[in-house]
């Protein structure tokens, strides 16, 4: 299984970030904690962050041979990206949307995601283990 995991904008501030709200670790040691879980092992992880919404879209793009799913944190870009969404259906590779944080319990702007309609699943509030409940979600939904 290849999956390609995306990190959209602000997330490689992770770790100084507002840490009462997206805790203390870093982008990579979310990375390197996700390649040492059991679930992983057959899994085919490839990390990709960016602060630009094209630079995001030209990757979508570019995963469509050869990825079989996608998480994407698309941070701000959730609400508001109708490129965002647009590459997602276009590509058509099994999505799922993660949030660090419990979008749903925040300010209002952050309670619309453009994104989850095109979205197998939407996984909020459950920090890096959200993360992990996405790549497991894909599996079943590949039947792996
Ligand atoms: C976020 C939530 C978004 O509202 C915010 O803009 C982010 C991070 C999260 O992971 O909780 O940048 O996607």
């Amino acid at each position: 299984m290849n999956i390609l995991v995306i990190s959209g904008p602000n997330l490689n501030l992770l770790g100084k970030r507002e840490p009462e709200i997206y805790g203390s670790e870093t982008l990579e040691d979310i990375q390197r904690w996700l390649c040492k879980q059991p679930e992983t092992v057959d899994m085919e992880l490839r990390f990709f962050q960016s602060n630009h919404e094209g630079t995001i879209i030209d990757t979508l793009h570019d995963a469509i041979d050869g990825t079989d799913g996608i998480i994407i944190n698309p941070g701000a870009f959730t609400h508001y990206s109708y490129a965002i969404r647009d590459a997602i259906a276009a590509v058509h590779i099994p999505t799922v949307e993660v949030h660090l944080s419990d979008i749903h319990n925040r300010e209002d702007f952050r309670k619309i995601s453009v994104i989850k309609p095109v979205c197998i699943k939407q996984i909020y509030g459950l920090g890096k283990t959200g993360i992990l409940e996405g790549l497991k979600i894909l599996k079943s939904h590949l039947g792996a």
